[in-house]
């Protein structure tokens, strides 16, 4: 079996996709341990869960900082001190200073509620409704400076059905997100997945431009 695998996870919110990888890195014979969970909200529910599976937490509020570099610093010596592999953006709600996407390059992945390249930032789900989009998704990819960009790791997509509502397509996006990120995270801590100078490698294969695909 492989060397463990320390994670440190971000959050702002509910925590859902963390509870997904907490439930995947129980799993016997996975190398993924979540040494911690960082929030910038001290309210957000996914610091309880960390909390519950016996996980260590800290907060660090981005409004005691002046300005996002600060903030950034301080960040990058918390996660260190932790001293992962892999750092796992979980709905965490705040835009990273290149120097702090820099400090990770190549250990640094995100899930984002829509198939990249369409639809960076928020309100996902509305939008591919609005856009009259027959497919819809969910993407992982590595972060670089560009926002929700980045070199794609996995794409879940599913059928926008005719009666969906921003809600009803949500609801079957997070349950996709809850499979490629963990499957993502694990491939990671496997050591075959890795961000080449070209794009995302997977057991030393450069992947397609929008990742490793899987249809429901
Ligand atoms: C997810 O939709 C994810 O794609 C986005 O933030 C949301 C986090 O949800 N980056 P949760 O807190 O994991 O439930």
């Amino acid at each position: 079996m492989s060397q463990t695998c320390d994670v440190v996870v971000l959050l702002s919110g509910t925590g859902s996709n963390l509870q997904a990888l907490i439930d995947s890195a129980r799993t016997g014979d996975s190398p993924v341990r979540i040494a911690a969970v960082i929030s910038n909200r001290a309210d957000a529910y996914g610091l309880q869960r960390a909390r519950d599976a016996g996980i260590d937490t800290r907060t660090l509020d981005h409004k005691a900082f002046e300005g996002r570099e600060a903030f950034d610093a301080a960040l990058i010596e918390l996660i260190d001190a932790f001293n992962p592999k892999l750092v796992v953006l979980a709905g965490f709600m705040r835009i990273l200073s290149a120097d702090f996407v820099r400090h990770y390059q190549g250990r640094l992945l995100n899930i984002h509620p829509s198939l990249l390249p369409k639809y960076k930032g928020l309100h996902t789900h509305q939008r591919a409704l609005e856009a009259g989009d027959t497919e819809h998704g969910c993407s992982v990819h590595f972060v670089t400076e560009e926002l929700d960009g980045g070199p794609l790791v996995v794409q879940a997509v599913i059928p926008v059905e005719l009666h969906d509502s921003p809600q009803s397509l949500a609801q079957r996006v997070h349950a996709q997100e809850h499979l490629i990120y963990p499957m993502s995270v694990r491939w990671f801590a496997e050591g075959r997945l890795s961000l080449g100078e070209q794009g995302a490698l997977l057991d030393g294969k450069l992947l397609a431009a929008s990742g490793h695909l899987i249809r429901t």
